[in-house]
């Protein structure tokens, strides 16, 4: 590594995490500033080589690197999803490249955990694909899974609430925008369904009952602070929130992203309702808990309406089946990790 982009004293092996976080910090650089200083070849191809090198440590299981790359990520991320208070780097060249990088190695590393067997087993019969879909997510981990079912019912503390929220913030705190990706594009049924979905989100026009108000009642309940929520997720929690934008802001993987969506929509009623137990338990304000008692009945709703009017149209061609139940997967697969790393944190506290 030159010293032009990164400084001699840091080692690139041992501290992943503070080059990740210098080139966060360049984001803040205008389109014209970040081009410029990655103007000359060599440098901009060791920038990406740096990040691919990262990504090769990550997939390795580099702790560090994992998170490195997944922080790295999301503050792209909120480059492009979030309105600007100054200038970004968001038109560059070179940071699309550094994006891509990011993002091939986030799906390679996504689909290493698919055991490829599962593809055979999807129905050629279309009609048979979604109680197909339905049987596999019964059959994974993540469904039922015991963070719910027993940790947040029964045991969880206030404290511990704070964290789960603190870390549901990277997808439930911006659904209503996930949505919106998606539905460009879209026609017919599937984006009246998208769209219904997303007048839902939005209180169906009551500002006071937005879902992303609603949640952020909860930020507030807890004294959650914007820094926190940038600097103080875990891999696994940046990582859902990273996949989720990321299958929703490319056409290309549309399909994925329906898998995706499907599965988030129809876990999150079982799920919350073991929330809204431990919330009574522990005797809480009723009101912080208003986005998760909502949800329990609008997600069984959304989650049977997605399957019936995006997923069921859309299963005639073998790519898409294949497609979503990728989608379905990686959200099936990350959600399970990031559940038993938070069991796993608690149970080492
Ligand atoms: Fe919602
Ligand atoms: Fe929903």
């Amino acid at each position: 590594m030159t010293s032009t982009l990164f400084p001699p004293s840091l080692d690139t092996a041992s501290a992943p995490m503070r080059l990740a976080d210098r080139i966060a910090q360049q984001l803040a650089w205008s389109e014209d500033e970040f081009e410029a200083h990655y103007a000359d070849p060599s440098l901009l191809a060791e920038l990406v080589n740096w990040v691919g090198e990262l990504g090769t440590a990550a997939a390795a299981g580099d702790a560090d690197a994992q998170f490195a790359q997944q922080y790295l990520l999301s503050r792209i991320y909120a480059v492009h999803t979030q309105l600007p208070s100054g200038p970004t780097a968001e038109g560059s060249v070179a940071l699309h490249a550094v994006t891509r990088r990011l993002e091939q190695d986030t799906i390679r590393n996504e689909d290493a955990w698919i055991d490829e067997a599962v593809y055979a087993s999807i129905p050629d019969d279309p009609d048979a694909f979604v109680p197909w879909l339905k049987a596999l997510t019964r059959e994974h981990q993540a469904f039922k899974h015991p963070y719910y079912r027993s940790f947040i019912r029964d045991h969880a503390t206030e404290e511990d609430f704070r964290r789960f929220v603190l870390h549901e913030s990277s997808v439930d705190g911006r659904f209503d925008d996930l949505l919106a990706l998606m539905q460009v594009g879209t026609d017919g049924g599937v984006k009246l369904e998208i769209a219904q979905n997303f007048w839902d989100e939005m209180g169906n026009g009551d500002p006071a009952m937005v879902h992303t108000t609603l949640f952020g009642r909860l930020i507030d309940h807890f004294g959650i602070t914007s820094t926190e929520l940038a600097e103080s997720l875990s891999t696994e929690a940046l990582l859902s929130g990273n996949l989720a934008v990321m299958l929703c802001r490319y056409r290309n993987t549309f399909a994925e992203a329906v898998g995706l969506l499907a599965v988030t929509e129809w876990l999150a009623p079982d799920r919350f309702s073991q929330v809204l137990h431990g919330w009574e338990r522990l005797g809480l304000p009723d009101d912080g808990i208003t986005y998760h008692r909502l949800h329990i009945g609008i997600d069984a709703h959304h989650a049977s309406a997605w399957f019936t009017n995006v997923v069921k149209p859309m299963t005639a061609d073998p790519r898409n089946r294949r497609a979503i139940a990728r989608g379905a997967l990686w959200r099936l697969n990350t959600s399970s990790r990031y559940l038993d790393r938070i069991i796993g944190l608690n149970a080492a506290a």
